[in-house]
């Protein structure tokens, strides 16, 4: 088994990413600029949008973040996100999911401008992804295509089954592996909670995305000697052991499955970087003008 190294592929395509950073700052006059949107206290989010306004800064990008309580109405939301639409001052746009039941995350992601919408998930970014056109590519899914093409992995012909439909990873990622390009041209497998004899379908797989959210769900005995496994899995559980109180697992078993795997991505340290990366080249992208 050899480790797809999260760690050390963030890092150095975060040194590429600041020195372009520095590029844009000589010639426009400013930096990258991302603004996220945090409503409410989920411990969850709050990590998650700390850690990308840190990289922001690390690369030498502006980050801006607004929060707001749980008890904020839908139409101040939207008033926000329209005039964030409007400041030329920004590049990058990410309202953090999940939000509160009152608020309708599909108004919210049509709402976000699709050119600053560089999580990718307004209509338009995914038709566009769709159809093979220029467009923001989700974070996740990106960050995992990075990975795929540092290390060489060999996907043209190759069986891909993703484990988990969601808008964010499972559906994109289906699309972007059997695109006609490189990573792609899989034969792909979009399996989930309606799925048959899911066990023998992810144990005939090349290569396997679990993004279902459930902690150790890929085993051993569903895993094909020198498959590629790639484990999106952020599963938080309190934890006595460790200095944040918490300690993630993965959607995969990673001591067992790891003996079968030609590669395997380790949760810390794997998939989570690589999304932090997503945004940020799709940050950078904005800034540049590169795709809108
Ligand atoms: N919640 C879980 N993942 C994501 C993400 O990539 N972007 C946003 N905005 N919210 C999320």
């Amino acid at each position: 088994m050899q480790l797809l190294d999260g760690k050390f592929v963030s890092e150095k395509l975060k040194q590429e990413i600041a020195a372009e950073a520095a590029g844009v700052l000589a010639t426009k006059g400013r930096k990258p600029h991302l603004v996220a949107i945090l409503v409410g206290n989920d411990g969850g989010s709050e990590t998650y949008v700390a850690s990308k306004m840190k990289n922001c800064e690390k690369v030498g990008f502006k980050s801006s973040l607004h929060r707001y309580d749980n008890s904020v109405t839908e139409e101040e939301l939207l008033a926000k996100i329209e005039e964030i639409n409007r400041d030329e001052d920004v590049d990058g746009l990410i309202v953090q999911l999940p939000l509160p039941k009152h608020i309708d995350p599909e108004k919210v992601t049509e709402k976000i401008d699709y050119k600053k919408d560089v999580d990718g998930f307004h209509p338009v970014n995914l038709g566009r992804m769709m159809r093979n056109l220029p467009c923001f590519i989700p974070a996740t899914p990106y960050g995992i295509m990075m990975m795929l093409e540092e290390y060489k992995i060999e996907t043209s012909g190759k069986h891909c089954v993703v484990v988990g439909r969601s808008n964010i990873v499972g559906s994109p990622m289906s699309i972007l592996m059997a695109r006609n390009a490189y990573p792609g041209n899989c034969t792909v497998t979009l399996t989930h909670s309606r799925t048959k004899d899911l066990k023998n379908v992810v144990a005939s797989a090349d290569i396997i995305v679990a993004a279902i959210g459930k902690k150790n769900f890929v085993t051993a005995d569903m895993v094909k000697p020198g498959a590629v496994i790639i484990d999106v899995g952020i599963n938080r559980e309190v934890s006595e052991t460790t200095k944040s109180g918490y300690k993630l697992y993965g959607d995969v078993d990673f001591d067992n499955v790891s003996e079968k795997a030609s590669w395997i991505t380790p949760v810390p340290g794997g998939v989570g970087l690589m999304t932090i990366v997503g945004l940020l080249k799709n940050t950078l992208a904005s800034a540049k003008k590169e795709i809108y």
